[in-house]
């Protein structure tokens, strides 16, 4: 399934995981553009759809609207912080549910309308809040943080190796003036990395962009807080389902999941994780590092 908003990853193996059953309800806590919610929705369940992009509930509003038209099937859609799931599916009477869906990061959607920012190949403000609700935008971060703090947050959200001369080469950039846009930030890191970076299988402000998208909106303290939440709203028998893009991600699920498997809470579904396959890839590059975890409760 493919659409101009978000072409859903592993769609077919998250259904599967997530065993969905006709008649019981799911949370799907990352919305988008409601590829994964349509399929549960279609295969018999009933759908809490949470994100917190207003965009994203407009779009998913519509589709399933289309798709799976009220009546006929049983879907509610509300905008929020999934790291508050817990408050969210209370009020709307979704506790005790047999599944969760954790689709992590930003839409397709979200990277490609230029004026959202987090793309580095666009002349657009420097901004990457999913929510409008948010304070802090990437400008904010990468003009008031000192050389110290950039050097720390590309280190530790992007994974960047060379973020001391990345970080130097802001702070003299900004001297002149402050730096606004998102190619204006791309092109300063590009030549602050030396001739063999330039041609890396990846732009060089890949990773820069990428943790100052997880530091804007507090991506990691949002899983971490989801996580137990989520544990605590399905019944014996639910199912959490989480696909993560990068490392970070992935090793808090893993760890949570091998925690509460050490406590006997859950039975781990999935020993490695699942990732999409060539033709999935093929097909639609941004699913390759996909990585799908799933657990049951007890
Ligand atoms: C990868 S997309 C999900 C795509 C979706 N599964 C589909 O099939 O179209 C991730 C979505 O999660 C939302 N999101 C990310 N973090 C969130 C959070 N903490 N709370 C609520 N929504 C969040 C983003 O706004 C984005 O729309």
């Amino acid at each position: 399934m493919t659409n101009e908003y978000h072409t859903p990853v592993l769609l077919k193996e998250a259904i599967e995981l997530l065993n969905v059953k006709k008649g019981e309800r799911y949370i799907d806590a990352t919305l988008g553009g409601g590829g994964h919610s349509e399929a549960i929705i279609k295969a018999g369940g009933e759908v809490l759809g949470i994100d917190r992009d207003p965009e994203a509930l407009e779009f998913s509003g519509k589709r399933l609207s289309q798709a799976c038209p009220l009546g006929a099937f049983r879907w509610t859609l509300i905008e929020g912080n999934f790291g508050q799931i817990g408050d969210l599916a209370g009020k709307a009477g979704f506790d005790q549910v047999k599944g969760i869906l954790f689709d992590l990061g930003v839409s397709s959607h979200q990277l490609e309308t230029g004026e959202r920012g987090f793309s580095f190949n666009k002349e657009a403000d420097l901004d990457m809040r999913m929510s409008p609700g948010l304070k802090v935008t990437a400008r904010d971060l990468i003009n008031g943080l000192n050389e110290g703090e950039l050097i720390e947050l590309f280190t530790k959200l992007g994974g960047e190796h060379r973020s001391r001369s990345i970080a130097a080469a802001i702070c003299r950039a900004r001297t002149t003036s402050p730096i606004e846009k998102c190619d204006q930030l791309a092109t300063i890191i590009l030549k602050s990395v030396p001739a063999r970076g330039k041609y890396d299988r990846t732009h060089p402000a890949t990773r820069v962009f990428q943790a100052l998208r997880i530091a804007v909106n507090d991506e990691l303290n949002n899983l971490k807080e989801a996580l137990p939440s989520a544990l605590g709203l399905l019944k014996p028998g639910g199912r959490l389902v989480a696909i993560s893009f990068h490392s970070l991600e992935d090793r808090i699920v893993k760890d949570f999941i091998k925690e509460k498997e050490n406590s006997g809470e859950i039975n781990n579904l999935t020993g490695s994780p699942i990732t999409p396959s060539r033709e999935e890839v093929e097909a639609n590059p941004r699913a390759r590092s996909a990585k799908m975890r799933g657990a049951e409760k007890k």
